[in-house]
């Protein structure tokens, strides 16, 4: 058989939560795929990584206080045990905040630059005046323009759907800080997708040429029908640079200006590559040339087809390096036919699953038996989870080596017959070998387990036909019962090894207790006859329904904790001891209007004020510079002053009061100017 060099990637998952079963999905898809490319003998890799980059990462890692670069790390952790917990076996899993995806994603933005595809323009965005930031659409909340509902973000409604641009909400605020946003224009950088529409056209109706000869489509038909509709409705110039602050890497020069987190993430593919290269001596330019004769494949969610069937060809296209083989799209994931729910438990982490106790390959095997290659949603239906688990690998796969294990090892001292006359039934399953190979190759996962199913059916109608636990009470049947059970062991043994892909935890089991090198899939053609095996210990357990309801309990909780650390993580200060009215009486707080703001030098934290209290001027000095960097921006406003706080003197002059702010436990949290109602006068006094 012709070996094939196969690069195969899953999607980057954020670097901010740990993982769920929407994303295990994609991985154990990806996972069965890869471990079957193997067993046929091709030289296959399985790439990932961690995506670091973009805005709301930098926020989360802010609202934690810590680092972005220590919250993705710390992530990091979890996303590697989530995946080693549900056996996927990454060749490489690595992270888009690298050295070796800032060299490409400016090695990439370069060439397409110098390919004239790189446009620079003046675009209007909403601003956080206080957080000194543009806001992200999502990032930008207000009441929905079509319907009025309150806090819909900034590109669509939740509560009508209608989608909008965030300059179209009533009453929008920034979701980081609150404050209202404004208008502002910065230059930014654009990907001319416009320009490659001759070649998307070409790409996404296309083929890959497989080293076999086979040839294999870019895209799923329905894949490619949706591109169609998107390349006929016109394709935009794609923005790629994002603004100051941003977490992620600096675009070469355009100082300020920084990468767009999902331009470098699939750009993370080839960092995490290059990575594995570097560490086992591959020659990276015989996979990413554009001459390369390696295939390569990307496994994604349906809601990132635009980024992977259009974006990234073309980047890749002309920034003269190779173009993907294939993108696999999958659908989502519900759970009991509803998006999965957080407040119903049915949001399940990763960890949760493996927490409680339940089988990863349980999991495994239910969504492969629902897994096809098409772009359809998949549905995990408990109770069908737990019926079908027990059914198909205890009642029928295991039940295949309970049945006759115990009597080869207890009857024959471990020793296998040396020949079987039923080899008809042996041959009916090797036979299966080339169609079930077709199938995953294809995706259609059900289909291969359904097929593989249907062959342990006809092998528990050979366990009832010949009852090998008859056999051994009867005496002189000593040699058929050793036939039976090899003829057993030897079904057992073919299904095992189809069944591997899904299964590579237990089947490695198998591989021990028939004392066999690791099966691949050419070993089907083979019989294991005349050898002694290890005895037989139980490979799986049925899975028992209260680990589900453990299971849905446990993320239930998780949710309530995390909704009480949310609220734990704001602080507050306890209420002071309690005072007299006259005790309050004495402080003076009067409403004032800011004449003059302006920096101070020599100070990184002071601002100076000239307040008119209507009755006088006042100079006040007041360290929120932070907080407000922009001191123009506060001329003409309310704000409090402590009117009768003692004069004092200061590095910069004297201070004649005090102005007031709301402020967290710390100044991570902010500083907040308070600010009187429409009407109020400077001088007014509060009380
Ligand atoms: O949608 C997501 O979760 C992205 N982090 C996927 C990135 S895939 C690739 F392009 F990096
Ligand atoms: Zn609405």
């Amino acid at each position: 058989m012709t070996k094939r060099k196969i690069l195969v990637t899953s999607a980057l998952p954020y670097a901010n939560a740990g993982l769920h079963l929407g994303h295990m999905l994609e991985q154990i898809q990806t996972d069965i795929w890869v471990r079957f490319q193997k067993m046929r003998g091709h030289q296959c890799y399985y790439v990932c990584a961690d995506d670091t980059h973009g805005a709301p990462i930098m926020l989360a890692a802010e609202k934690q206080g810590i680092s972005p670069e220590q919250l993705v790390e710390s992530v990091r952790e979890l996303h590697l045990a989530d995946s080693r917990g549900f056996l996927i076996g990454h060749d490489n899993y690595y992270s888009t905040n690298s050295p070796e995806n800032k060299a490409y994603a400016e090695q990439v933005y370069l060439a397409l630059q110098a390919d004239d595809k790189i446009a620079v323009r003046t675009i209007e965005q909403l601003f956080d005046p206080e957080k000194q930031m543009f806001l992200p659409d999502r990032f930008v909340k207000g009441e929905c323009p079509k319907c009025g509902a309150q806090d819909q973000y900034g590109d669509n409604c939740e509560v009508c759907g209608a989608t909008y641009n965030p300059t179209e909400l009533k009453n929008p605020y920034s979701a980081v800080s609150g404050a209202k946003p404004v208008l502002k224009t910065s230059e930014h950088y654009f990907f001319r997708l416009g320009e490659c529409v001759e070649f998307l056209k070409q790409w996404t109706t296309g083929s890959a040429l497989r080293a076999d000869g086979m040839q294999q489509a870019h895209l799923q038909p329905e894949a490619l029908n949706k591109m169609n509709e998107w390349i006929a409705g016109g394709l935009q110039d794609w923005d790629i640079s994002r603004d100051a602050p941003y977490f992620g890497f600096e675009i070469p020069n355009a100082p300020g200006k920084y990468f767009y987190v999902w331009l470098d993430a699939p750009i993370g593919y080839m960092a995490s590559f290059k990575n594995l290269c570097d560490r086992q001596g591959l020659h990276f330019d015989d996979w990413f040339g554009a001459e390369s004769d390696a295939e390569m494949y990307h496994f994604i969610g349906k809601d990132i087809l635009y980024f992977h069937a259009l974006f990234w060809p073309a980047m890749l296209k002309y920034a003269g390096l190779r173009v993907p083989s294939g993108v696999f799209a999958h659908g989502f994931l519900t759970v009991d036919g509803q998006k999965m729910s957080k407040s119903r438990g049915t949001f399940i982490q990763a960890k949760s699953y493996l927490d409680c106790g339940l089988d990863p390959e349980w999991m495994r095997y239910y969504m492969a038996a629902k897994l096809n290659g098409r772009i359809e949603d998949i549905d995990l239906n408990l109770s069908d989870f737990v019926a079908r688990v027990n059914a198909d690998l205890v009642g029928k796969f295991i039940n295949i080596a309970s049945r006759s294990a115990g009597f080869i090892t207890k009857r024959f001292a471990g020793q296998l017959a040396a020949d079987v006359a039923d080899k008809a039934i042996l041959a009916q399953l090797q036979a299966a070998a080339e169609s079930l190979a077709a199938a995953y190759e294809t995706r259609e996962y059900a289909r291969a387990l359904r097929d593989i199913m249907a062959l342990a059916d006809v092998v528990n109608v050979y366990v009832d036909a010949n009852k090998p636990w008859e056999l051994a009470k009867q005496a002189g049947q000593d040699a058929r019962l050793q036939e039976v059970c090899t003829v057993l062991i030897n079904a057992f043994r073919l299904l095992s090894l189809y069944l591997k892909p899904v299964l590579p935890k237990l089947v490695a089991g198998v591989e021990a207790f028939l004392d066999i090198p690791p099966l691949v899939w050419s070993d089907a053609d083979s019989l294991l006859l005349g050898k002694k095996i290890n005895a037989y210990q139980h490979l799986m357990q049925r899975v028992d329904p209260a680990l589900i309801d453990k299971l849905i309990e446990a993320n239930i909780q998780n949710m309530q904790q995390i909704n009480s650390d949310n609220l734990a993580t704001q602080q507050f200060e306890p209420v002071a001891a309690t005072i007299k009215i006259d005790d309050f009486s004495q402080l003076d707080l009067r409403v004032a209007q800011v004449l003059a703001c302006q920096l101070v030098e020599g100070s990184d934290k002071l601002l100076q004020f000239t307040v008119d209290l209507g009755f006088e001027q006042r100079n006040i000095f007041s360290g929120i510079r932070k907080a407000y960097p922009e001191p123009d921006k506060l001329v003409g406003r309310k704000v409090i002053v402590v009117a009768n706080l003692a004069e004092r003197k200061m590095r910069f002059g004297v201070s004649q009061g005090m102005i007031i702010c709301a402020s967290g436990q710390d100044d991570s949290e902010g500083l907040f100017l308070l600010d009187v109602d429409q009407g109020a006068k400077p001088g007014m006094r509060i009380a």
